[in-house]
């Protein structure tokens, strides 16, 4: 089919994800930066057009194949928010901020939440795979996955929310679950499984 692939993301928490799902595949994965593809416009209102406009974009830069993945958290008892602006809830970091965009985008949850006892939320996640920048045939698959926010940081792991997100089935937040077992119960990880699906079922055709 192909034999390499470009991240079309920065974040270096989603490659590390990534290249763990993607692992047991003959494939070469190559983050975007590596092939120095400027940062894309994230302008839409949904995951999957975040999703299409930055695989196409790094296509485009690069040529070749590219996944992205659009992903974000949304709280049921702040209508989806942060959602789609999730990487930066708490507003762009400033160059010399004390803390990380994290951990800004946390304590704005925190605050927002911090009078609201229904926690429920999910963390979605889309990923488009285009073949080439045109691609009219992208391959998308997506998933989610439910959880609570805690009131407080647990856990050192992961990036993003993981710290606030409690799994209900196991009891841990995202950021005390070693890396291979939340690849399996992720959106992400869920996301990757059907993508996968997909590109064997063409791969017979
Ligand atoms: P994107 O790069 O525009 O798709 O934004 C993704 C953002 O959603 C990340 O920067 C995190 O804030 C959040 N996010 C997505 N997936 C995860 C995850 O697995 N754990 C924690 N936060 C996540």
């Amino acid at each position: 089919m192909f034999s390499k692939l470009v991240i079309a993301s920065g974040n270096r928490g989603k490659l590390r994800e990534i290249s763990h799902l993607l692992s047991p595949l003959q494939i070469e994965i190559i983050p975007q930066s590596d092939l120095n593809v400027p940062e894309c416009e994230e302008p839409y209102c949904t995951f999957i057009e975040n999703a299409l406009a930055k695989a196409r974009h790094a296509s485009k830069h690069t040529g070749l194949p590219a996944l992205a993945d659009d992903s974000g958290l949304c709280v049921d008892a702040l209508h989806g928010a942060p959602g789609v602006l999730s990487a930066r809830y708490a507003g762009k970091n400033l160059p010399n901020s004390l803390l990380t965009q994290d951990e800004r985008n946390n304590d704005k949850l925190l605050l927002e939440m911090s009078k609201i006892s229904e926690r429920h939320a999910h963390f979605y996640c889309v990923m488009v795979l285009v073949r080439f920048e045109n691609d009219p045939e992208p391959i998308i698959a997506e998933g989610s996955w439910q959880g609570i926010i805690l009131r407080e940081y647990r856990g050192t792991d992961g990036f993003g929310y993981d710290p606030l997100f409690l799994d209900g089935k196991t009891e841990k937040t995202v950021a005390e679950l070693p890396l291979e077992i939340k690849s399996r119960i992720s959106h992400r990880g869920h996301a990757m499984a059907k993508l996968l699906q997909k590109l064997g079922k063409l791969s017979h055709d």
